[in-house]
């Protein structure tokens, strides 16, 4: 006999509505290759022009979360509200109702999956995420299953589309920021507020979540070191390519003997990298093994269909799974006690000043990274001024210590023989 499986879907925006679409173009699909007939059972959305516009019969319109918690025939809640008000209180509804719940929230993973895991292993039902994290890129279930055998030593992720397809429109166009972040934005793959993707919050809940399931224990996103693009200058794009590098927003986590070290932030990495081809809206996570070595995920990290690939698997393993997979890790709000945490990381660094044209100038400059302890690779002046006039003067380091990089700036500030203009991280 065939197995019956009916899902509520919260939330008819871009994923909800490929959600929605996907499930019901496939439902005969699934029913031949998985032997289980999904239908949709409710939808709640407030927005009754964007259900029109789907189709959604009208004995599917549910008023209210009462409704939909209510209707027997609902074994799987999916939310795509997005964000941690309403969807928190609808998803603990859910989970408290004994609903498996599949959400494609980060925020809300990376800041409740403590709460909600505990609620849902207390009435014996799933929480599933996998479209959290890098749309359509099946991270997730790769962590959870596919690359068990081994510690992972370190992850270097293109996590956000948004940021992604900016900075790939600035490196290959030269185009302007604000111009290419409304077309991100049109073609639906920025947040409703950009700020979250811009300036690294996006990606810095889907390293909270990734790195937790990489390294064993709840890495709270408070123990992020974050920072976005939105200051990145198309110049320093241009200089970097002139020495190799390409640079691309990183999430980055790296379980170290010191202890785990995990950062956002724009990063210079070899143009030669596979990471560095990844372009567009596509996302790319490479992750670093003991037994398996390097693995490269790589796929469309948002957008409506690809994002509701993610949903969608997720509901399928729900209804084709009796036992449930929860998170490999004890989910606290912390980590244990005897996780350290690595805030002062070494790196090398792209830095450049600008400095007066005139003797004596590079022999100070200098001699301040000496004074740091910071070791110099490259030092390279940028195209020839009047005497006397500032020029664009770029350092490339050594590895060094985050806080030694800083000192340094800080100390060409006060000598007041140069300014510096940008620093960028770089990793090999
Ligand atoms: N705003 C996100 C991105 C969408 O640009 O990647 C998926 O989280």
């Amino acid at each position: 006999m065939v197995k019956r499986v009916g899902v509520a879907i919260l939330g008819l925006g871009v994923v909800g509505g490929g959600t929605y679409q996907t499930l019901v173009e496939h439902r005969d699909f699934y029913l031949k290759t998985q032997q289980v007939d999904i239908s949709v059972e409710k939808v709640l959305d407030l927005n009754l022009e964007r259900l029109k516009a789907l189709g959604v019969p009208q004995e599917a319109i549910a008023k209210n979360i009462e409704e939909v918690l209510a209707d027997p025939n609902v074994d799987i809640v999916v939310e795509t509200i997005g964000g941690i008000g309403v969807a928190k209180t609808f998803v603990t509804a859910a989970l408290r109702a004994a609903k498996t719940v599949v959400t494609s929230n980060k925020e809300l993973i990376c800041k409740f999956s403590h709460e909600l895991e505990k609620i849902a292993k207390h009435n014996h039902c799933g929480l599933y995420y996998e479209a959290s994290c890098v749309g359509g890129v099946p991270i997730i279930r790769t962590l959870l299953d596919g690359v068990q055998a081994n510690h992972i030593q370190s992850m270097m992720g293109i996590v956000n589309g948004t940021t992604n397809y900016i900075l790939t429109k600035m490196t290959y166009e030269g185009a302007d920021y604000a111009e290419v972040l409304k077309e991100a934005q049109k073609l639906g793959y920025a947040e409703a507020n950009p700020t979250a993707d811009v300036d690294g919050y996006d990606s810095m809940y889907k390293l909270s979540i990734l790195s937790s399931m990489a390294f064993h224990t709840k890495i709270p996103y408070t123990k992020i070191f974050r920072e976005g693009i939105s200051a990145v200058n198309v110049k320093d794009i241009a200089y970097g390519r002139e020495f190799g590098y390409t640079l691309k927003l990183l999430a980055i986590g790296k379980n170290t003997d010191k202890g785990i070290e995990v950062r956002v932030h724009p990063t210079f990495i070899p143009s030669t990298h596979p990471l560095a081809s990844v372009n567009d809206s596509f996302n790319a996570v490479y992750l670093t093994g003991d037994a398996v070595d390097d693995v490269m995920l790589y796929g469309r990290g948002a957008g409506a269909l690809p994002t509701a690939s993610a949903v969608v698997s997720d509901v399928i393993y729900a209804a084709t799974h009796t036992d449930i997979k929860y998170s490999t890790f004890k989910n606290n709000a912390t980590a244990e006690n005897n996780v350290k945490f690595v805030s002062d990381f070494e790196s090398a660094y792209y830095i450049r000043l600008s400095v007066e044209d005139k003797a004596g100038v590079l022999a100070k400059i200098t001699g301040i990274f000496g004074k740091c302890g910071i070791s110099i690779v490259q030092i390279t002046q940028k195209s020839g001024a009047e005497d006397g006039e500032r020029v664009p003067l770029v350092v490339i380091t050594h590895k060094t210590k985050e806080n030694a990089a800083k000192n340094a700036a800080s100390k060409i500030n006060a000598s007041g023989i140069g300014t510096v203009e940008a620093v960028i991280r770089v990793e090999e």
